[in-house]
């Protein structure tokens, strides 16, 4: 079952109501200031305050800029990505047939990548198999294009379910990439609490889905994609020829560079 509607509840009244507006909150919270006191005392708090008001400025001043800081290293480990794409949670009734799927921007072998021993060391990667082009460098798989290439393993299978055809991928290989999708949601643990109601792009349908119609906040797929391709290993193992020598699967330079003739 891959799209699970549900009945939302009946409910009597607007969303609105339910929820004390900001003003409804400060109003509770006022009762305190107002208790009976001698006005030398009213007037030593306020001095009180505003020293404290004072100090405060002075003493949160750094830490506020140290936060903005910390801002920056929101920024992902490898390759720096914010999350600067703020895409809608919205129904997506494209097919698996869609030419979607078979973007390149989506193609696991633009994820192998050539990093230099600097960026490894300076990263605390573990090592890897060298790069058969330059000595100075080994060869990583980037996670997502991992994950990407497991998607689109189900997608097949969709097909070929579908169209009555023997699968290509083993048992063996679907399951790892089950076990690796649930890794990445485990992973994850996002935590955005998805709206329950016929409310934003469900408003008026039978059928409601949580979220439908709430933005979210993703990092870039293209900007991860660039990097990809600008440290490209040009392996493309779908392309070599049986008979050919395993190097020769990194010979497909996706901007058609020869980089094993050298200059
Ligand atoms: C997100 O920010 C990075 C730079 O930090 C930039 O390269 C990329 O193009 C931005 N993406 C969008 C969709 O704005
Ligand atoms: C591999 O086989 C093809 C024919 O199927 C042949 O043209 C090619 O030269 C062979 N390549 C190598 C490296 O032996």
């Amino acid at each position: 079952m891959v799209q699970s509607g549900y009945e939302p509840l009946r409910q009597e009244e607007p969303a609105t109501k339910e929820f004390p507006t900001d003003a409804h909150q400060v109003q509770r919270v006022e009762p305190h200031l107002q208790s009976k006191k001698q006005s030398t005392i009213w007037t030593l708090t306020v001095l009180l305050l505003i020293l404290s008001l004072t100090a405060n400025l002075i003493y949160l001043t750094p830490i506020i800029s140290w936060q903005r800081g910390q801002a920056k290293e929101d920024r992902s480990y490898f390759v720096h990505l914010s999350k600067n794409v703020t895409k809608m949670i919205a129904p997506d009734d494209r097919t698996v047939d869609d030419e979607m799927w078979q973007n390149p921007r989506y193609n696991i072998y633009h994820g192998m990548v050539a990093l230099s021993d600097e960026y490894v060391r300076e990263h605390n990667l573990p090592p890897a198999q060298r790069y058969p082009w330059d000595s100075s460098k080994s060869i990583y798989l980037l996670h997502g294009f991992h994950s990407m290439h497991c998607v689109l393993v189900f997608r097949q299978l969709i097909i070929e379910t579908r169209d009555n055809l023997l699968h290509g991928y083993s048992i063996e290989h679907m399951t790892h990439c089950l076990q690796a999708l649930r890794e990445d949601v485990e992973c994850k643990a996002d935590d955005l609490p998805r709206f329950v109601g016929r409310y934003g792009l469900e408003k008026d349908s039978a059928v409601v889905h949580p979220g439908h119609g709430q933005n979210r906040h993703c990092s870039d797929w293209d900007q991860l994609h660039r990097f990809a391709l600008e440290n490209t290993a040009c392996y493309d193992e779908s392309r070599v020829q049986a008979n050919a020598s395993l190097v020769d699967a990194y010979k497909f330079c996706p901007d058609g560079s020869t980089p094993w003739i050298g200059d």
